[in-house]
């Protein structure tokens, strides 16, 4: 496994829309185990294949719970809505509050290209969506929302 330099924002591979992978070759599990390498090695919770420059709809995930690979992943269901903080790798020392699903079904690929659904609630629903749009070329800047319109519903004596 090897390390793989993180794009950071302001490069223009982040703002382009990564192509389907047909099929698993060699190419893609060792992109797969390079971003592994690299997601813990930056101490991220999620890394996209665009990140490090690879235009491929790749997605790698672990929030704590043990490492998650997606290839071609689809957002299939979502429920509710979550108000938390952000952040992402490509935008360091940075965060910002973003309204993403509560519960988050995806469909995707494994590395043996087989299908596979997750379900997350959440910071793992989070997580699906923030790196899925990567994916597209949007990053969470483009959701967040301002602090002055953030409403925090006053806490009962
Ligand atoms: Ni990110």
């Amino acid at each position: 496994m090897a390390f793989r330099n993180i794009r950071y924002e302001g490069d223009a591979v982040l703002r382009k829309k990564s192509r389907p992978v047909p099929e698993v070759t060699k190419g893609v599990r060792t992109l797969l185990d390079d971003m592994a390498e690299t997601m813990y090695r930056a101490k991220g919770v999620g890394l996209a294949a665009p990140q490090v420059g690879i235009l491929k709809r790749v997605v790698v995930i672990d929030v704590g719970d043990g490492l998650m690979e997606l290839i071609n992943p689809e957002i299939i269901e979502t429920r509710g809505a979550d108000i938390q903080e952000e952040a992402c790798l490509s935008l360091p020392n940075k965060s910002a509050y973003v309204e993403r699903p509560e519960y988050v079904k995806v469909k995707a690929k494994n590395r043996d290209f087989e299908d596979v659904e997750y379900e997350g609630e959440g910071l793992l629903a989070r997580a699906f969506c923030h790196e899925i749009d990567h994916l597209d070329g949007i990053l969470y800047i483009d959701k967040k929302i301002d602090e002055e319109d953030l409403i925090f519903e006053e806490e009962d004596d």
